[in-house]
């Protein structure tokens, strides 16, 4: 019975022939997201691949992944039960577990959460943005101190502790010093995590190897563990919260989760451990997303000093030298937005999303894909079409706004970044908040500049997200933040 599904599915789906054993892995190359879009050039925007032992369908193209992911929504909601899905959050990851009542629940509760502490009213909207500024404003103090004299430095450190402070503010209400040793250990170790989840990861492709000492099985061992401590490290802190915590006053994240998760007659499953795992998912999809994005901005902001220039002078003019921006100004500084937009849809710095799976059979461009398929979603591919995007190669904000300067909301709408459907990305809106805030404050008080002797590449190294290889520049002062005028 399996070998005719499998024989049905062979013949239906054109791709690349595949090895025995390997498949096409081989072929992946570094980065596998511009080999899949070339792919597509010659086996249409559905296609299948082998890699190791699984049949992988590959989703490429805006109208074909829209109509996949949002036409056939329910179809394409599943995950694949890969070993390294099953090691995250102790096994109840809601981002890595498949759709099921129970996980819409799970993701309906994650949801709300995130809009009671971020954007549901004035007060929280306030207090959301006034962390993010005094994140930003500490971190304008550090590039430039490391900037003294002329120095040079790498922003990546900084950019990271920042970003996973805001989450951290938002889950336990503490955030943590940049130097503080055991943060940064911890930091370190989840630059690894997206290595193994990322689409291609061979350890999901090729389970065996898991079974003898190799490269592959070290990546593994070191992923157990590196979530293991980045569990316990949660598990700490929610304990912390659950030996002071009151059902009348809730602090942040954690006290609504236990809130939640924690009351002894829940019937649909999510029983007490789910307030950790909710709280590890969101921390580890909030904190190496969006410094990988700010990496960019930065990177990108010091490779184009004459479009960083257009973007001071405007910033100058709206909010002035007397005032920090704030996100009221951000209608009126439509650049930014659009110079954040064009980093997402150039870099495509999360190029394929988190694996999918199919939960039922489906056809996808009139092309049958049987239940419990893994299925690959190339958002690069949408990001570079050159039918859609004007010479796609190149780094161009202004494409972004129309013929008054306004946003041209159209075009923002298609950049694909976040996903879309029933998986789409639950951290939009707080992640665009914290790109922009974070953005206009470095802006508006300082310029950044490349190291005369680097050319600052846009080589990066794939997984989960791409990130920049490492990269030095200074910073110089153009504020008055640190003579304490404010
Ligand atoms: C999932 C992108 C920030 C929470 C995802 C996915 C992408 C994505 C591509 C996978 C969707 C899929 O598998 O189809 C991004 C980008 C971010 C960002 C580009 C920043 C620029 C955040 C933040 C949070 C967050 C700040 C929360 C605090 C999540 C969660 C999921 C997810 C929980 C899993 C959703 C599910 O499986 O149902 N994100 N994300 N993300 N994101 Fe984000």
């Amino acid at each position: 019975c399996l070998w005719v599904r499998n024989l049905r599915f062979k013949r239906r789906l054109p791709g690349p022939f595949a090895w025995p054993v390997v498949g096409n892995i081989m072929q992946l190359g570094q980065m596998p997201h511009i080999t899949f879009t070339k792919l597509a050039k010659k086996y249409g925007n559905v296609y299948q691949i082998r890699l190791g032992c699984s049949d992988i369908v590959v989703l490429n193209g805006e109208r074909t992944i829209r109509q996949a992911l949002i036409q056939h929504s329910v179809e394409f909601a599943g995950r694949p039960k890969f070993v390294s899905f099953q090691v995250v959050s102790g096994g109840k990851s809601m981002t890595f577990t498949s759709y099921s009542k129970q996980w819409k629940m799970h993701r309906k509760i994650a949801q709300s959460t995130i809009r009671a502490f971020s954007s549901a009213n004035s007060q929280t909207k306030r207090s959301f943005e006034q962390q993010i500024v005094a994140e930003a404003t500490e971190l304008v103090g550090i590039f430039l101190a490391l900037s003294s004299q002329g120095q040079y430095f790498n922003p990546s450190h900084g950019l990271t502790v920042a970003a996973a402070n805001v989450i951290c503010a938002l889950c336990f209400g503490k955030r943590y010093g940049h130097d503080d040793v055991e943060f940064r250990a911890l930091l370190k170790k989840t630059d690894q995590f997206g290595q193994t989840v990322g689409a291609g990861s061979l350890v999901d492709m090729m389970p065996w190897l898991q079974s003898f000492p190799n490269p592959v099985y070290s990546v593994f061992k070191n992923f157990k563990i590196l979530n293991k401590e980045f569990f316990g490290f949660i598990q700490n802190k929610v304990e912390e919260h659950r030996e002071t915590f009151d059902p009348d006053v809730t602090r942040d994240m954690s006290d609504a989760f236990i809130g939640v998760f924690d009351k002894v007659d829940s019937d649909n499953g999510l029983t007490k451990d789910y307030t950790e795992a909710t709280v590890s998912d969101l921390i580890g999809a909030g904190l190496d997303t969006i410094a990988t994005g700010l990496h960019w901005i930065v990177l990108l902001l010091a490779k184009h000093s004459e479009i960083q220039t257009k973007l001071h002078e405007i910033i100058d003019k709206v909010v002035g030298p007397d005032r920090l921006p704030s996100i009221q100004d951000r209608s009126r500084l439509a650049y930014l937005d659009a110079f954040i937009y064009e980093t997402m849809r150039f870099t495509s710095f999360v190029p394929v999303t988190i694996p999918h799976s199919t939960t039922s059979d489906v056809t996808v461009d009139g092309l049958h894909i049987p239940k419990d398929t893994v299925v690959f979603i190339n958002q690069w591919s949408v990001n570079h079409d050159p039918l859609k995007w004007k010479d796609p190669h190149i780094f161009d904000p202004s494409r972004f706004l129309d013929e008054n300067g306004l946003l041209d909301k159209d075009l923002t709408n298609n950049v694909m970044i976040f996903s879309a459907g029933k998986r789409r990305c639950i951290g939009e809106q707080i992640a665009k908040v914290e790109m922009f805030l974070f953005f206009a404050i470095l802006l508006h008080q300082c310029r950044f500049e490349k190291h005369p002797n680097e050319d600052m590449s846009l080589n990066c190294s794939y997984g989960l997200t791409l990130k920049p290889l490492d990269y030095r520049i200074t910073a110089k002062p153009r504020g008055k933040l640190l003579n304490g005028q404010w």
